[in-house]
Order: C-alpha cells, then sequence, then structure tokens
C-alpha cells in the first residue's frame, strides 16, 4: 500500500507541473473563450473512470476578467454514484487546490463536485494553511457522510465530519446539497427519550458536526442547501471574517442539537439572507464572539437565536457588538434570547434585536440567567453581566404557555440598561396575555411595549456601582 501511493505521488509530481505551466499560458489569453481545456488527459488517480478527464482546467469569463483553475473531483478517481468512499479522491483535490499558487489576483482555485453527481465521504479535516487565499469548493453535486453511527470507521472521531483547518480564504458555494443523514444518529438510545420506553440512556453521545471551520479566515458559505445534519450544521470556531449567504439549512424540529450555525471565539460574522428550519438554535453564539451582524434570517421552526448558553462550569465569557435584524423567527421555542449559567463570569453587552417579526414564538423576549440542563445547578453568586441590550421594533404573535417578555437575570449581578422600544407581541390565540416577568432587570421602555413591560426596573442598581463588574 505504501509503495503504491509513493508511485501516485510520483505519477502526480511527473504530470501535475506540466499541466500548471500549460493552464498559465492559457490565462495570457485574455479572449479565449470560456473553457480552456488543458489537453493533457494523464489523470494523477488511479481510477480509470478519471482516465478521460484532465485534473484541472482553466476557466476564464471573459466579461469579468476573471480567471479560476478548476480541479474537478472526477479527474481525482472520484465516481459519484454516492456508495463509493470518495474520501482519498476528494485530500487529493484538496491538495492539489491547495498546493496551487494564484497566477493573479482575483483568481480562484476550484474544486468542483459536479451537477448530477453524489459523493460519500468519510469524516475528513481539510488542512491549510494554503499557497492561494481563494480557494473554494463548487459544490452542485451533493456531499454525504457514511449513514449512521453503525457505518461510521471506529478509530475516527464522532464528533466532526467536514472539518477545514488553518485556511486563508476558503468558500463553499454552489447550488448543490449537503445531507447529513441524521436520522440514525437522532435515534440513538443516548438521545433524549430515544432509549426503552422513553428514557435516556447514559454514557458518550457524540454525533458528528456537519461542517466546521476551526482557526480559519475570510471563510464564505454561500448558497448552498444543508440538511439533516447528526448535530451542529455548521460551527465556526476561532475563526475571524465570515460571511454566510443565501443559504438554507433545513433538519426536522425533533431533531435533537441540530443548531443551524454556531459560532465561538469568532468575530466579524455576517449572516444574511438565509432560511433555517431545525430541531435547535437557528444560529447560537458562544463565548469570545463580537461584530457578528445577522441580517434577513427567516427562522423556525427552531429554538431561536441565541446569545449563550454562557459561563458553563464558573467559566469566563465576552460577546459583544451583536446585531440581528430584519429577521422573521416562526413557531420557535424562543425568539431572541440570552441565556447564561450561573457562577460564570464576564459580559455580554452591545446587543441589538431590530426588526424582527414574530409568528408564534414562545418566549419571544428572553434571558435566562438561570439556565441549566440538568435540573440540579447550585445558587451561585457570580454571573456573566447582562448589559445594553436594546430591543426595536419585534413585532408579532407569541404562544401564549409562556410570557411575551421574560427578563430573568442573576440574583448578584443585575441585567441593565436594556431598551424595550415599539414591541407589540400579542397572543397567538385567544385574548388571554400572559404579563411580562423581570427578575432583577434594569431597563426602559422607551415606548409602552405591549405587553407593557412595567416590571423593569428604573436607573442603575447600587450594587453594579459599588462592584468591580467584569466588563471583558
Ligand atoms: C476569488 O475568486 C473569485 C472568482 O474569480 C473572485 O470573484 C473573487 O474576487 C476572488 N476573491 C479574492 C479575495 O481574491
Ligand atoms: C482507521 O482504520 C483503518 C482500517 O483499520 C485504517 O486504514 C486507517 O488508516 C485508520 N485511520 C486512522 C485515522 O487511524
Ligand atoms: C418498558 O415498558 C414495558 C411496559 O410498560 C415493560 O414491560 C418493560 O419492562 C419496560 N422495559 C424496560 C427496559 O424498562
Ligand atoms: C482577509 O481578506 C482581506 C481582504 O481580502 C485581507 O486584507 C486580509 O489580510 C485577509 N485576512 C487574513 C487573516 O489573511
Ligand atoms: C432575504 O432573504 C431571502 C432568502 O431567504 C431573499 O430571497 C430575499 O431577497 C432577501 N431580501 C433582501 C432584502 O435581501
Ligand atoms: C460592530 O460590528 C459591526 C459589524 O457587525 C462593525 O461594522 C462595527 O464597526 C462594530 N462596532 C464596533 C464599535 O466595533
Ligand atoms: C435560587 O435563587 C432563586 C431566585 O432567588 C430562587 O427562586 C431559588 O429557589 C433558588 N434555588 C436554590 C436551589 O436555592
Ligand atoms: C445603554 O445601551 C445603549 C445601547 O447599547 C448605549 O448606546 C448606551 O450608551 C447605554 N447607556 C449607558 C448609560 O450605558
Amino acid at each position: 500500500m505504501a509503495s503504491f501511493s509513493l508511485v501516485l505521488i510520483w505519477v502526480f509530481f511527473l504530470f501535475y507541473i506540466p499541466i500548471q505551466c500549460r493552464l498559465l499560458s492559457y490565462n495570457t489569453k485574455p479572449h479565449h473563450h470560456l473553457l480552456a481545456i488543458s489537453r493533457i488527459s494523464l489523470p494523477p488517480s488511479p481510477a480509470p473512470e478519471a482516465a478521460a478527464v484532465s485534473p484541472s482546467y482553466n476557466a476564464h469569463d471573459s466579461i469579468n476578467n476573471k480567471v479560476s483553475t478548476v480541479f474537478n473531483v472526477l479527474s481525482f478517481g472520484a465516481v459519484g454514484d454516492g456508495v463509493s468512499d470518495e474520501t482519498q479522491a476528494f485530500k487529493m483535490a484538496w491538495d492539489t487546490a491547495c498546493q496551487t499558487e494564484q497566477q493573479q489576483q482575483e483568481e480562484a482555485i476550484v474544486i468542483l463536485v459536479p451537477r448530477s453527481y453524489s459523493f460519500m465521504i468519510q469524516s475528513t479535516i481539510f488542512t491549510g494553511p494554503c499557497k492561494s487565499s481563494n480557494i473554494s469548493f463548487q459544490i452542485d453535486g451533493t456531499l454525504m457522510p457514511p449513514d449512521g453511527p453503525d457505518s461510521w470507521p471506529r478509530n475516527i472521531t464522532k464528533r466532526q465530519w467536514l472539518v477545514f483547518y488553518r485556511v486563508n480564504g476558503v468558500a463553499l458555494l454552489g447550488g448543490g446539497l449537503i445531507d447529513g443523514r441524521g436520522q440514525k444518529w437522532w435515534d440513538l438510545p443516548c438521545k433524549p427519550h430515544k432509549g426503552v420506553n422513553g428514557t435516556t440512556a447514559p454514557g458518550p453521545c457524540d454525533s458528528p458536526v456537519a461542517i466546521r471551520f476551526f482557526m480559519s479566515s475570510n471563510v464564505t458559505v454561500r448558497g448552498i442547501r444543508v440538511m439533516n445534519s447528526p448535530q451542529f450544521h455548521f460551527r465556526f470556531d476561532g475563526c475571524q471574517n465570515v460571511h454566510v449567504e443565501s443559504l438554507s439549512i433545513k433538519s426536522p424540529s425533533m431533531s435533537p442539537n441540530t443548531d443551524g450555525i454556531h459560532i465561538e471565539n469568532t468575530n466579524n460574522v455576517r449572516i444574511h439572507n438565509s432560511l433555517i428550519a431545525n430541531g435547535d438554535d437557528c444560529v447560537s453564539i458562544g463565548a469570545g464572539c463580537y461584530n457578528v451582524d445577522i441580517k434577513n434570517l427567516t427562522c423556525g421552526p427552531s429554538h431561536g437565536i441565541s446569545i449563550g448558553s454562557l459561563g458553563m462550569r464558573n467559566s469566563r465569557a465576552c460577546v459583544s457588538n451583536i446585531t440581528v435584524s430584519d429577521s422573521i423567527i416562526k413557531h420557535s421555542d424562543n425568539g431572541v434570547r440570552i441565556k447564561t449559567w450561573q457562577g460564570g463570569s464576564g459580559a455580554v453587552s452591545g446587543v441589538k434585536f431590530h426588526n424582527i417579526h414574530m409568528d408564534t414564538v414562545r418566549n419571544p423576549i428572553i434571558v435566562d440567567q438561570y439556565y441549566c440542563s440538568t435540573k440540579s445547578c447550585q445558587n451561585q453568586t457570580s454571573a456573566v453581566h447582562v448589559s445594553d441590550i436594546v430591543y426595536s421594533n419585534i413585532k408579532g404573535t407569541y404562544d401564549i404557555r409562556s410570557p411575551a417578555i421574560h427578563f430573568s437575570c442573576s440574583d448578584s449581578v443585575p441585567c441593565t440598561n436594556l431598551t424595550l422600544s415599539e414591541i407589540e407581541l400579542l397572543p397567538a390565540k385567544g385574548e388571554f396575555m400572559s404579563n411580562p416577568i423581570c427578575w432583577n432587570a434594569y431597563g426602559i421602555m422607551e415606548t409602552l411595549s405591549i405587553p407593557p413591560a412595567f416590571c423593569l426596573l428604573d436607573g442603575n442598581p447600587l450594587v453594579m456601582q459599588d462592584r468591580d463588574v467584569d466588563q471583558c
């Protein structure tokens, strides 16, 4: 096996380098039309199916004068029948693209996952840094993992499927589909109420995040559809400059822990013009996030948009400058939520929820500083400080099983400077309104809210002035 790989590498170098030289010569012809296909047809892979396909070609957009070098996964031995294991082909395509240098500004290095093909790949880490800072996966076909935990290789972590690690300038684009095949994971007996007679079996319950970007920057995700992830659909951690655009995420409302997009320790994030329906939060914002802009999101059925949970196991969390605007939240357990554990420290500040339409949402506006997933949390004296939160123009209907406005702030560290303006939330059914609930919540109604939040406390709490509050 090892000597076989060596031969592969050798063949690769033998043919790959001359191909790149030819590409360069195509690049210099500005009026050459759209697809200039390299004449070299020897593939760097052993698969006979690939014999007629060249490993890369050069696409030239003569209108915008942009050039891209395209590596089709089929030329690396991928079959695309939805059954074959295509992991090696994808890895080879990635390694080749990653080692390809950009020949000119704005040039894209593209890994093409072609339309009408379906690719099954195992858990894979696409590692950088790469020579180009403009690599994209053009996903026009379908990508999927092995079907369920029994087909997952035992020696590979079950916590993640596709990972991009230390890549600067990477994009997932296209009109294709990523199908996480989550059903068998959701049905594991260790999932809530999936054990015998509706119990929850103890023990580790790892399920893979579909797509994870880790310690990467200048990341774009645009256009693709992602469905049925075993766990979170997207997770960004330790990333900078993330742009999510025109994405569609869909999983059943009963699928456990299937957050749409989870971010943590990540800054300068835009999530725009997307649709998310799933079994947990549409977007969840963890510790260490700042400068996040969420706009024109249609969310639900889901658990809403959440900041948190923060401060678990006495940890420190800082989250600031978050805006959620021009969005719709429907048929969801929560609308806009901030949730923290007792005993944490740090702060959530500078958050704006603006122009949000709620349709039949439980807890449309909620701060919960007593978040506890086990029912056995002790009362503690420290907490993540929640301050400078604006709720403006939030209208629509709520599910009357819960109050429309609920600020449940820490006993020892009150919420401060909450602003409500143009809030109009009516019961989705009937006339009965449940009163807002506030506990230790300081703030103002700029305009009289419906229902009226007279429970907000005026001014600044004394304790806060005396105390050295952790402001991050
Ligand atoms: C990446 O390539 C695309 C396609 O050519 C181009 O539109 C885009 O501007 C490039 N991005 C960067 C940062 O060079
Ligand atoms: C997992 O096991 C398979 C088969 O035993 C082996 O080929 C593969 O290299 C292993 N992978 C890792 C990451 O250890
Ligand atoms: C499940 O419930 C049935 C009927 O109530 C009972 O006979 C059976 O023992 C239960 N099984 C377990 C493992 O608790
Ligand atoms: C991200 O892209 C911008 C502009 O395209 C560039 O200036 C910046 O250096 C890139 N970020 C990193 C971390 O390389
Ligand atoms: C909002 O997003 C939807 C897709 O969810 C899109 O069709 C629509 O054009 C976007 N609206 C604006 C103003 O960009
Ligand atoms: C807040 O974040 C936005 C991006 O969402 C950014 O444009 C703005 O400069 C940030 N504000 C501060 C004070 O950093
Ligand atoms: C914790 O504090 C809350 C609010 O003061 C109170 O309602 C609750 O009973 C306390 N719980 C425990 C376990 O002391
Ligand atoms: C209250 O919060 C708003 C919005 O974040 C901010 O502009 C204002 O300066 C804050 N007021 C005080 C007194 O901190």
